[in-house]
């Protein structure tokens, strides 16, 4: 039998709080009950004995269809998810992103509170408070461990603030926890919090009156734009007392993100970063964003301890809080293992940045592609395009379009570009699971062609020089080096100018070489492996750091792909 749409629930019961009442009932009620009058009597004595809790509305008197005994007929549900099903209904995806309403998976709240709990300043935490607590999934879990009287929250939504105090009081009915509708950036509903546990609100800051408001009360968001989840993670040290701990689900960005150095500096005076999980991109309504978790210490001495990082629940190489200083301007790669780190190490160490062997350039920005690129081939006088979609690894497969009756300055602007072959880089955001999927595809572009902003540029005036980055680009070692350097949703384009280039390729015999090579390839993608074998040479890797680069680029498929490759060491041409 299907399960019982929230959807229809809602109508038949004729509101959003009736529905949500009725699936609390549905986990609150041991026996299911044979009239509605029955159970909104039931529902009235509850209501009496939880102090309003359960359920968290009144039942409406009638009731049309006979949807709600379906409800009795299934399994209880998850009272924090179907509040957000129910939200996100009255919201529609527009007011959804704009409140940042997006709740939290018991299980990624259960291990954010855990690592909370273990990394943090205290495992006996006495108040516990989430500022946007929503619909109460980290309260929740909170509760579990430490009692619902322990737990303070906050939020904006009155309906959220509701659903989270039915699901404190469906885990720990005698619990008293303090939960108050207002603004965290401005108050708190307490003022002895040793434990900050949250999921705030993502996505940029539109109001100018609120951004104006931030940008004052916390000055290291000043300069740009402004992200929500930025502003919390500094006011989340604000709100636990000193020594406390703020453990915080947010998106990685801030870490690596050039214009978020202000941020890591101020972050790190008030808190020591005691530990950092990559949980990948665990929401299903937002696919794109890639979260961390942070926990935070609120500083009481200026120096602390190692970061302890997690890719999942993997545990990686400890940051030491030195290095976090030292690199707080460029951005924090932190999800490595010990061999990753060395990898990266030994691949630095040998290499030239991109930008120095080339000239590394941004696409057209048309400001209005609707208006400037036209669907088709170029006809007389005009400026063929190409753009991400055209780009496949070693060669283009061109969707023909054309700049249509361009602005001068943008005729100009296009023109810079041709004359000369480039090669073309695509920064791929994917949400491919296989650990191989490429996060850098590149091919090289005829000189009549202009690239899109959705392209990266290579170019350089020694093709032998072009043609081997167009290998080395996309080879195994430096696609692994990227992953480490970056995350995909955060591939600037900026981030390619630092790729590594092996200080041998610039030795006019090795780049002939693996030019050759990436000819070949364009037109037969068996001379993969042999391009990784030339690129590892060239980095000059010993054998445990190619197994290294490959175990982990290559995942379940890792034995087969390691075997291609050693036979190509043996037989490789490159001395
Ligand atoms: C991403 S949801 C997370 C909810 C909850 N932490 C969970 O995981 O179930 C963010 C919540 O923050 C609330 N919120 C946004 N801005 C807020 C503010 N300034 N003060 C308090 N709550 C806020 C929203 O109403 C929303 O319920």
């Amino acid at each position: 039998m299907a399960a019982v749409a929230l959807r229809a629930l809602s109508e038949e019961l004729g509101s959003a709080r009736a529905a949500l009442s009725l699936v609390v009932l549905r986990s609150a009620l041991p026996r299911p009950v044979a009239r509605w009058t029955d159970l909104c009597a039931q529902a009235a004595d509850l209501r009496k004995t939880t102090g309003g809790a359960l359920p968290p509305w009144p039942l409406p008197r009638t009731v049309r269809g006979e949807l709600w005994r379906s409800l009795f007929d299934e399994d209880p549900r998850d009272v924090c998810a179907a509040a957000e099903e129910l939200r996100a209904m009255a919201l529609g995806a527009r007011g959804r992103r704009s409140a940042g309403l997006y709740y939290t998976p018991p299980d990624l709240a259960a291990r954010i509170v855990d690592l909370a709990l273990l990394q943090g300043s205290s495992q006996h935490p006495r108040r516990v408070l989430d500022p946007c607590a929503g619909a109460g999934a980290f309260l929740r879990e909170a509760a579990r461990r430490v009692g619902a009287s322990a737990c303070a929250g906050a939020d904006l939504d009155a309906f959220a603030l509701r659903a989270a105090r039915a699901a404190l009081a469906l885990c720990d009915p005698s619990g008293r926890p303090l939960l108050r509708r207002l603004d965290s950036l401005r108050a708190s509903p307490v003022a002895d919090a040793d434990l900050l546990v949250s999921n705030p609100p993502y996505g940029h800051l539109d109001d100018p009156a609120e951004r104006a408001f931030l940008a004052g009360a916390l000055p290291a968001l000043r300069g740009g734009e402004i992200d929500r989840y930025a502003g919390f993670l500094l006011r989340s040290v604000q709100l636990v007392v000193p020594g406390g701990t703020a453990a915080l689900l947010v998106p990685d960005t801030w870490m690596t993100n050039a214009r978020a150095s202000a941020l890591r500096t101020a972050m790190l005076d008030s808190a020591e970063i005691a530990a950092v999980a990559d949980l990948g991109k665990p929401f299903l309504a937002a696919k794109d964003t890639r979260v961390q978790a942070v926990v935070l210490v609120r500083r009481r001495t200026p120096r602390g301890r190692p970061t302890r990082v997690y890719r999942g629940r993997t545990q990686l190489a400890p940051v030491p809080e030195r290095e976090l200083r030292q690199k707080a301007a460029g951005g924090w790669q932190i999800y490595r293992s010990r061999g990753e780190r060395r990898l990266c190490a030994a691949i630095e160490s040998v290499s030239v940045p991109l930008s120095e062997v080339c000239e590394v350039g941004y696409g057209l920005r048309t400001g209005n592609n609707a208006r400037f690129v036209a669907r088709r081939p170029a006809r007389e006088g005009e400026i063929a395009l190409c753009g991400g979609e055209d780009v496949l690894p070693y060669s283009l497969r061109l969707r023909p379009k054309a700049l249509c009756e361009p602005t001068s300055a943008l005729r100009a602007l296009a023109l810079r570009q041709i004359g000369k072959e480039r090669i073309a880089v695509q920064r791929i955001r994917t949400n491919s699971r296989k650990p191989w999927a490429r996060w850098l595809e590149a091919a090289p572009v005829p000189a009549s062609i202009a690239c899109l902003d959705s392209l990266s540029t290579l170019a350089c005036d020694d093709g032998d020089r072009l043609g081997a980055l167009l290998a080395i680009l996309q080879s195994v070692p430096l696609q692994r080096w990227h992953r480490l350097r970056t995350t995909d949703v955060n591939v600037k384009p900026s981030a390619l100018r630092e790729l590594p280039v092996p200080r041998a390729l610039l030795d006019p015999a090795a780049a002939r070489t693996l030019s050759d090579l990436s000819r070949k390839r364009a037109a037969d993608d068996s001379h993969d492996r042999v391009i990784d074998a030339c690129a590892y040479r060239l980095f000059r890797l010993p054998p445990p750091l190619v197994e290294e680069a490959e175990r982990e680029f290559w995942g379940p498929i890792f034995p087969e792909r390691f075997h291609a490759l050693q036979e190509e060491c043996r037989t490789l041409p490159l001395a």
